[in-house]
C-alpha cells in the first residue's frame, strides 16, 4: 500500500462530495500526488479500488495531465516558462543558465534530489518575464544574480 491512512481518508472525504464517483478522480490524483510527489500504476490501482472507478478510467485522467509528475521528482520542482513573453526575455537563456549551475539538463534531477527542472508553457505572470514557479511559487523577472539567491536560499532550507 502506498497511499497512506490519511491519503485514503481524504480520498473518501471527497468522494462523498460528488453525486457520481468518476468527480473525484482528480481529487483522487491530487491527494496521492500531494502524498508521493508522482503518479504510478499502482497508485492508480490504489485509487481505482477507493472510489470504486476502473483503473483506466483513473490512469487516462493521471496521463492526461501533465501537471502530475509519472516518476520521481526533486524536492524543488523548477518550471521556467520558454513561452512566447518570457522567450523573448530570455527564456533560453535562463535556462541554459540553470542548467549550468545545476549540472543538469531539463527533465533531470540533480544527484542529490534537490531540483528537478523542466521548461513548461506559459504559466501566466507574462508580465514579469522571465519567469519560474518553483514548486507553488513565482519567482519573476529573474536574472543569473536572483537565480543564484533563489538557489542558495533553497539549499539553505533543505
Ligand atoms: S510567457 Fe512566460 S509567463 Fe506567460
Amino acid at each position: 500500500m502506498i497511499l497512506s491512512e490519511e491519503s485514503v481518508k481524504q480520498i473518501k472525504e471527497k468522494m462523498e462530495r460528488y453525486p457520481y464517483r468518476k468527480s473525484a478522480i482528480l481529487p483522487a490524483l491530487t491527494v496521492a500526488y500531494r502524498q508521493v510527489g508522482y503518479l504510478n500504476d499502482d497508485i492508480y490501482r490504489e485509487i481505482s479500488k477507493i472510489i470504486r472507478i476502473p483503473v483506466v478510467e483513473i490512469a487516462e485522467a493521471a496521463t492526461f495531465y501533465t501537471m502530475f509528475p509519472k516518476q520521481p521528482r526533486g524536492k524543488y520542482l523548477i518550471q521556467v516558462c520558454h513561452n512566447i513573453s518570457c522567450s523573448l526575455l530570455g527564456a533560453d537563456s535562463l535556462i541554459s543558465y540553470l542548467e549550468t549551475k545545476l549540472g543538469i539538463t531539463k527533465g533531470e534531477t540533480t544527484t542529490d534530489n534537490m531540483f528537478t527542472l523542466i521548461s513548461v508553457e506559459c504559466l501566466g505572470s507574462c508580465s514579469t518575464a522571465p519567469m519560474m514557479q518553483i514548486n507553488n511559487d513565482y519567482y519573476e523577472n529573474l536574472t543569473p544574480e536572483k537565480v543564484d539567491k533563489i538557489l542558495e536560499e533553497l539549499r539553505a532550507k533543505a
